[in-house]
C-alpha cells in the first residue's frame, strides 16, 4: 500500500457477529467500511481474507457495525484474533449489550456513537490470479440505526494503536 494512503483518516468501527454453530461472540476492527446509498441503506467493507471474522459472517449473514470511540476497544478487536481468545471476555459487562435480529443473539457495543444491524447482500471476492486480492468485499443491507452513549468517533491514524 502506497504510504501516502495511510494518511487517510478513518473512523474506527468494530463488525461484530455470532457463529450460528455455537453461538458465540465474533467481531474485528474495521476501518474500511461505508455507506454507499441512502435508500435503500447500503453499506460496504473490505474485510482482509486472514481475518477470521469473516469466517463467521460467511456463515451467520448478519452483522452488527458499530462505530467506536475508546482506542482500548479498538486494541482488543484490532491487535488479536477470535481464532484463540475470546474478545468480549475482555470487554466489561456494560460495553456490550444483547438484541435478537432474525433469531440470533447479536453483541452490539454500547460505548460508541451509532450502531446499525447489517445483513450481507453479497460477497465479492478478489481472486486476481496474478496478484490475489488481500480483502473481499462485502455490500451489506442496513436495518436499524441505534444511537448510543458514547461520546463520538475515533479517527486512526496509521500505527498509532
Ligand atoms: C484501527 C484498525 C483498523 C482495522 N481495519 C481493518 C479493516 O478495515 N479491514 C480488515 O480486514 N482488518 C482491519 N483491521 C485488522 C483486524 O481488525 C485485525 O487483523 C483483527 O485482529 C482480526 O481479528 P479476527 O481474526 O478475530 O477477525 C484493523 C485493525 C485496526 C487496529
Amino acid at each position: 500500500m502506497p504510504d501516502r494512503l495511510k494518511e487517510v483518516p478513518y473512523p474506527i468501527a468494530v463488525v461484530t457477529t455470532t457463529d450460528s454453530d455455537t453461538g458465540r461472540f465474533y467481531g474485528q476492527a474495521v476501518v474500511w467500511v461505508t455507506q454507499v446509498s441512502y435508500e435503500p441503506l447500503r453499506f460496504v467493507m473490505a474485510l482482509g481474507k486472514t481475518r477470521y471474522t469473516p469466517t463467521i459472517l460467511d456463515k451467520s449473514g448478519i452483522c452488527v457495525i458499530n462505530w467506536i470511540d475508546d482506542p482500548n476497544i479498538a486494541k482488543i478487536f484490532g491487535r488479536q484474533s477470535g481464532r484463540t481468545v475470546d474478545k468480549f471476555a475482555q470487554l466489561l459487562p456494560w460495553q456490550y449489550e444483547l438484541k435478537e435480529w432474525f433469531g440470533v443473539k447479536l453483541p452490539f457495543l454500547t460505548t460508541g456513537k451509532y450502531s446499525v444491524i447489517c445483513k450481507v447482500k453479497r460477497k465479492i471476492e478478489d481472486t486476481n490470479e496474478d496478484l490475489p486480492g488481500t480483502h473481499n468485499v462485502y455490500l451489506l443491507a442496513g436495518g436499524t440505526v441505534y444511537e448510543n452513549d458514547g461520546r463520538g468517533f475515533l479517527n486512526y491514524e496509521y500505527g498509532s494503536l
